[in-house]
């Protein structure tokens, strides 16, 4: 599973480039869900836009809201629903540093979306919590808004190190797929359903780094943000996936 988070980014010309540039040179085969989180204001703009040969790429929310009704500004996941978004982030750690969001709203949202398309949960330790040696109990704190929810295989985690988001930093690929081992572990044992989840790798993924990420065991693909706003970019890093897996 590739996604592109698009953040507060893009414009109506963005999206024609990036479709064009995207197209050029996504080389098409049964690969991955591949996913696109436009700001919500241009999801129709990219489903307009996208060229309907290529029907694997899924559009998809950044976020959703607690709820519908007098919520100033907010997207509800009827809202997201209706436009036949297949996957919402939640839980992204630019919405718990900027809009003070809590483990109590991130629960909330999921419960309001679970099974009706798929949430991808972010989760990820800051660079101070790294250094003290506290991801693993940052992560199983995070993964408590999943306690007890029956998913039906419709959970992802995206694991985010907050220190790796657009900083060019990066854990060591061992050190990744140690981390998604413990996540899934964790998952499984927290769920009603036991489920396994997929999951992701996020943080300063690129053309040239994701390879040795997506050849680890237990990284599913990847959530991307800048590398993804650059659609040939985009494209390469999902050929990379596919030939890693096709092999
Ligand atoms: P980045 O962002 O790829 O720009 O580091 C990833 C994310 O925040 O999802």
């Amino acid at each position: 599973m590739i996604i592109a988070n698009w953040k507060c980014n893009g414009s109506k010309s963005m999206i024609s480039e990036w479709v064009s540039d995207f197209s050029v040179n996504y080389i098409e085969t049964n690969g991955p869900f591949i996913g696109i989180a436009p700001p919500s204001i241009y999801i129709e703009n990219v489903l307009a836009n996208i060229p309907t040969k290529l029907t694997g790429v899924n559009i998809g929310s950044q976020d959703i809201d607690t709820s519908s009704g007098a919520r100033t500004g907010a997207v509800s996941s009827e809202m997201i629903l209706d436009y036949g978004c297949k996957f919402s982030i939640i839980g992204h750690s630019e919405r718990r540093q900027f809009y003070n969001e809590r483990n109590d709203d991130i629960r909330r949202k999921i419960l309001n979306i679970a099974n009706k398309t798929l949430t991808i949960l972010c989760v990820g330790e800051t660079e101070e919590e790294n250094k003290n040696d506290l991801t693993k109990d940052v992560l199983k704190k995070q993964l408590e808004v999943i306690e007890e929810i029956d998913f039906n295989d419709s959970l992802v985690i995206a694991y985010e190190p907050v220190w790796a988001i657009g900083t060019g930093n990066t854990p060591t690929p061992d050190n990744i797929n140690e981390i998604h081992k413990f996540i899934k572990d964790v998952v499984q044992s927290t769920t009603r359903n036991s489920e396994i989840p997929l999951v992701l790798y996020g943080g300063s993924v690129n053309e040239d780094n994701a390879e040795n990420f997506f050849k680890e065991e237990f990284v599913d693909g990847a959530l991307i943000g800048g590398a993804s706003l650059n659609g040939r970019q985009f494209a390469n890093i999902i050929n990379i996936y596919n030939g890693i897996n096709s092999k």
